[in-house]
């Protein structure tokens, strides 16, 4: 059996659809555990000094309390080094208006960074670009809620291929496009 470590990983990429790479996460009998292990690692992570932390602006989520995916996303983006602060309320939709996400483009959580806002499970690389480019946008946001963007990963299952779009006064473009957690 192949093991699925980084190096297996490495060399298996060029050949997503071997169906060897999810063996290991189809027999694993423990996926609580798995989850656990992972949540402990990302914690260790954000505890570690993060390159270039200190210039990273304040990231604020917020998110309905019940939302599981909205936290794995959030440890994502500290694990990235943003400072992160929670805001949690049942009322998202209201925040979603005040922010002026469209209602085509909302997802889960709304962020707000450095005057942007960050709709849905945006990978953090892509926040980061977007706070180096500055476009004339409102911000960005991943409609919905891909299977394998960042704090939607489900072992054993395909990651889908999902738009970064930059919403704003001048319309809509892609400003990213990637493959799970892979920038395409
Ligand atoms: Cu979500
Ligand atoms: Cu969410």
């Amino acid at each position: 059996m192949r093991r699925h470590g980084r190096d297996a990983d490495a060399f298996s990429a060029s050949d997503p659809a071997d169906p060897a790479r999810h063996s290991r996460d189809a027999a694993d009998p423990a996926p609580a555990m798995t989850v656990l292990t992972r949540r402990s690692f990302l914690a260790a992570l954000a505890v570690a000094p993060a390159v270039g932390a200190a210039s990273l602006p304040k990231l604020t989520v917020t998110k309905d309390p019940t939302c599981g995916c909205c936290a794995g996303w959030t440890e994502h983006v500290r694990a990235a080094g943003f400072p992160v602060e929670v805001v949690e309320t049942s009322e998202l939709n209201r925040v979603k208006v005040r922010l002026g996400v469209p209602a085509h483009l909302a997802a889960c959580h709304t962020g707000e960074v450095d005057g942007y806002v960050i709709e849905g499970h945006v990978p953090a690389a892509t926040i980061k670009r977007l706070l180096a480019e500055r476009p004339a946008a409102k911000g960005l946001a991943v409609r919905g809620m891909p299977i394998g963007s960042p704090g939607m990963e489900v072992e054993g299952a395909e990651p889908e291929t999902y738009d970064v779009i930059a919403f704003g006064p001048s319309g809509e473009t892609r400003y990213a496009r990637y493959k799970g957690a892979e920038p395409m």
